[in-house]
């Protein structure tokens, strides 16, 4: 699995009955790896629009139906074609143990979606996302740790993945932010 979601499987070591989601699964290959090699992932949600296209619709479609026949998966898999603005809206807040964000990666984007899913993340939870070395993910995640205090980690060698811990802490002032007491990124 990706250094994110192992990252997330080590904090969330104990835990019998995982909840987690991937926002942006184009055709679920990395979906596929997550549910066939982390047993305790007992409900896995799978967000995409789909502005990729129509045949990594079609890839992926094929992959989880597949997975919705085996008794195994059956019940742990369940796919939102929509934008992930919309998906979130599904959700209570603090109701994933992660979320792995690997949507869209322009700069906004990326920290809309971090905006978007830390409410969504149970309080010690993880968020983490792909494809850290990206220019406009790498931006957002340094505007996130300047604002914040270096709460993003970078990822490993190849610094594709970036994660952290969903303190409280982070909570409550993401959501200051969201009501527009304190600032929402920042505009480099
Ligand atoms: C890099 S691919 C995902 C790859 C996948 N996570 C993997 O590792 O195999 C990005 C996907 O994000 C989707 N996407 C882009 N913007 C989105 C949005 N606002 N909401 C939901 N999905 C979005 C695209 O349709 C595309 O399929």
């Amino acid at each position: 699995m990706r250094e994110g979601l192992e990252f997330a499987r080590e904090q969330l070591i104990g835990k019998h009955s995982v909840i987690g989601a991937e926002i942006g699964v184009y055709r679920a290959d990395n979906a596929i790896e997550m549910i066939k090699e982390w047993p305790e992932l007992k409900e896995l949600h799978l967000v995409d629009s789909y502005v990729s296209g129509i045949i990594q619709y079609r890839q992926a479609a094929l992959k989880i139906y597949a997975l919705r026949e085996d008794p195994q998966y059956k019940r742990r898999v369940y796919w939102h074609v929509m934008t992930h603005h919309l998906a979130a809206q599904r959700f209570p807040n603090g109701l994933f143990h992660f979320a792995y964000i690997d949507d869209d990666h322009q700069f906004f984007a990326v920290l809309d979606a971090l905006y978007t899913w830390i409410p969504k993340i149970r309080t010690d939870g993880v968020l983490c996302g792909h494809d850290r070395w990206q220019g406009g993910v790498n931006r957002a995640i340094k505007s996130f740790n300047e604002l914040y205090g270096d709460v993003i980690l970078n990822g490993g060698e190849d610094n594709r993945d970036w994660w952290f811990v969903v303190t409280d802490e982070i909570k409550d002032i993401t959501a200051d932010a969201i009501r527009g007491t304190t600032l929402y990124g920042l505009h480099r």
